[in-house]
């Protein structure tokens, strides 16, 4: 052999080398030189004297907790007059939290703007629909539209940044908290911001004019100024266009805070966001984009924790950006603002931190760790009551971190990994939310039963923007997309031209981009591949009976009466005697379109017939589930390593299960390998598994 051949093939070798080699791939949320799984609380240093934080502190690490988020309500303290910073507290919290092996995620203060910046800047505080300009004291309250307000956290963010930006203690920023929680303002500038806002968008009145149909009830405009505000109902484009405008306000309002942290602060450091699950505010696709990961802040309020709804949240949130996120917040035992704050039940709390873990979080922060003595929350959830001592929660918790460590290891590098994707989209949310057509119709309930049984029978689902990638779906269920253009039905198109199956739900494909009516019926553009369309709908003011292949069962609430125009359509169920139009008509069809399958569901089903429908759907793609059979009450779910799999297991049934592995495998919460698992009520087991 040649001495180049040799070196050729030495080359190619070692590069084989370099790829069998399984390399854990970076995630976001994991944390260089942290462990793979976090377990942390909101903490505010800001409410008590600093003789006290070491305590604190101390209390913290012995319950395994390594994470504190701060500051983000604590701006009169970090720039106690206009100019003038005072950012030193903050870094001695700081430092004494990494004393005590604990690293923090500040929070940009702009949810709280202090008492002198605005009352000397009344400008800066929000105007309610009805002219009225908030009051200063709660927080939320200034405008996000405001220029002046956007220099004012330009600023702090800065000094922030630029004094935070390199401590190695820091690990990442919250932008401000929970945005989109209080209204936008409705002063002029915000409405003189709107209708530009529009005109950049349509250029021409004339476009406008068409577009939203105004010649409806003489709407036409013939000045850009002459656009409102929607208050109430209104023009369905206007709507429609308003709450995108409100993305487009909080996105640039959250750019203006990233910009100046990027510039100062090192790019390990991450930058995120606290969003609230199924919170319709904006829509989170286009805000997600500019920060690392996404958050959110878990919340049961009322009640207990229902898995599937939890768990779908979890799952829209990794969906936002498709990769694993933080729950930046949850309850300890209870909550303050709710109907009835009644405290979960022992163990309840760590089954969700596990239940969370398994659908992609990799850290759980509670809020919050303290009392504080006096404020709105005084009386809400902590770890720590007023007299600085633990409360019984402070156990759960410290054990939950104490397993977060013992597992972490395991997770490194994983991720879920679905064959399933269901598909969210806000401009449907928004537009079905306008003209429900029945005060009954709620698509979050629609997608939870869908979500409900198609996870439990494949026990890993994506929720996605109907625009992501779909191409290694088997499966892909849209059960609200009620707008539907033309470049989505395209997207689509392609997918189920490619070999996958896609399942509509009722309502799909009514409305182009701008809430109008499509010219078509329904499902608009996907007519053709159907085969069939939407002849007539029905808002239902009873049950009526609907039979097939599924079995028998009742539709509630809506119906769409199909119309079959194809004889390659199979009619999979058929509405019983009901109103006279509906009676022996199709409600649900199916048919072979390409390489893949296109599925019509146009009835809101009952239990039973979804448990049916969910089956089906799963067998007909060739869905197979991530783990296999676990006994009722358990969820399973599943993260995905380059070399390994680890489920996580959770029951949430009353009494003892004993869970079947197919093979042995580790099992890290108990030290040991084995072939099964008991589980107690709210017990918790991970298994791990080579790939
Ligand atoms: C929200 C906020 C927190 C706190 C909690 C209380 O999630 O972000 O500041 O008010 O609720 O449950």
């Amino acid at each position: 052999m040649s001495s180049t051949l040799r070196v050729v093939v030495f080359l190619i070798l070692s590069s084989i080398a370099l790829h069998a080699q399984p390399t854990a791939k970076t995630i976001p949320t994991q944390l260089p030189g942290q462990n793979a799984i976090l377990l942390g609380v909101a903490w505010y240093p800001e409410q008590w004297p600093e003789a006290r934080w070491e305590e604190d502190l101390r209390l913290m690490e012995a319950a395994d907790l390594k994470v504190v988020r701060i500051a983000e309500f604590a701006w009169s303290r970090m720039e106690p007059s206009e100019g003038h910073y005072d950012l030193d507290w903050l870094e001695r919290a700081i430092n004494l939290a990494a004393k005590h092996h604990i690293v923090s995620v500040l929070g940009t203060p702009t949810a709280t703007p202090p008492a002198w910046l605005t009352q000397k800047y009344p400008d800066t505080l929000r105007v309610e629909p009805d002219g009225q300009r908030v009051a200063h004291g709660n927080r939320a309250h200034a405008s996000a539209t405001s220029a002046r307000y956007r220099e004012f956290c330009r600023r702090i963010a800065e000094q922030m940044a630029t004094r935070f930006g390199n401590n190695p203690n820091v690990v990442g920023w919250q932008i401000d908290n929970e945005y989109g929680y209080a209204q936008m303002s409705y002063d002029d500038d915000t409405r003189r911001q709107f209708q530009e806002w529009l005109k950049a968008k349509y250029q021409t009145l004339d476009n406008l004019n068409a577009r939203w149909t105004t010649a409806y009830w003489s709407q036409t405009y013939d000045n850009w100024g002459e656009i409102p505000i929607p208050v109430g109902p209104h023009n369905p484009a206007l709507m429609l266009e308003w709450k995108r405008f409100i993305t487009a306000t909080w996105t640039s309002y959250q750019q203006n805070q990233i910009d100046v942290i990027r510039k100062h602060a090192e790019p390990r450091q991450f930058i995120t966001g606290n969003f609230m699950g199924f919170f319709d505010g904006f829509d989170h696709y286009p805000i997600t984009e500019a920060l690392s990961f996404a958050s959110w802040d878990d919340y049961v309020g009322t009640g207990h924790v229902d898995p599937a709804y939890n768990g779908l949240s979890h799952d829209l949130t990794r969906g936002f950006k498709r990769e694993n996120f933080w729950v930046m917040e949850t309850q300890p035992g209870a909550v303050n603002w709710s109907k009835l704050n009644n405290f979960l039940n022992r163990g309840e709390a760590r089954a969700m931190a596990w239940q969370a873990i398994g659908h992609g979080a990799d850290d759980v922060n509670y809020w919050q760790w303290r009392s504080a003595l006096n404020g709105q929350e005084e009386i809400h959830g902590v770890l720590v009551g007023p007299d600085g001592t633990p409360v019984p929660f402070y156990d759960e918790a410290a054990k939950t971190a104490h397993e977060f460590d013992k597992a972490e290891a395991a997770f490194r590098g994983t991720q879920p990994l679905s064959q399933v994707a269901l598909l969210y989209s806000y401009d449907s949310h928004w537009a079905l939310q306008f003209q429900k057509h029945t005060e009954k119709y709620d698509d979050i309930k629609l997608l939870t039963s869908y979500y409900r049984p198609l996870h439990q029978l494949a026990q890993s689902l994506d929720v996605i923007s109907g625009y992501a990638p779909l191409e290694n779906y088997k499966l892909v269920v849209a059960p609200n997309l009620n707008v539907l253009p033309k470049d989505l039905a395209d997207h689509l198109l392609s997918y189920v031209r490619n070999g996958g199956h896609l399942v509509l739900g009722p309502r799909s494909g009514m409305k182009d981009e701008f809430n109008g009516l499509l010219p078509q019926r329904q499902p608009g553009y996907l007519v053709d591949a159907l085969g069939a369309r939407v002849d007539q709908y029905y808002a239902l003011e009873k049950d009526f009976p609907v039979s097939g292949a599924w079995g028998s069962g009742e539709a509630s609430i809506w119906a769409d009466q199909l119309k079959s125009m194809s004889s390659g359509d199979e009619v999979l169920l058929k509405y019983g005697k009901s109103n006279g139009w509906l009676d022996d008509q199709p409600a649900v069809l199916t048919r072979a379109y390409g390489k893949g399958r296109i599925t019509y569901i146009g009835a809101v089903l009952d239990e039973k017939l979804m448990a049916a429908a969910a089956e089906w759907m799963i067998q007909k793609s060739g869905v197979t589930p991530v783990f296999g059979t676990v006994p009722g009450g358990v969820e399973v779910s599943r993260r995905v390593g380059p070399d390994k799999q680890v489920f996580v297991f959770v029951n949430y049934a009353q009494e003892n299960r004993a869970v079947k592995l197919p093979r042995t495998m580790k099992l890290p919460l108990d030290g040991r390998q084995g072939d099964s698992l008991d589980l107690p009520p709210y017990g918790v087991g991970i298994a791990v598994e080579p790939r």
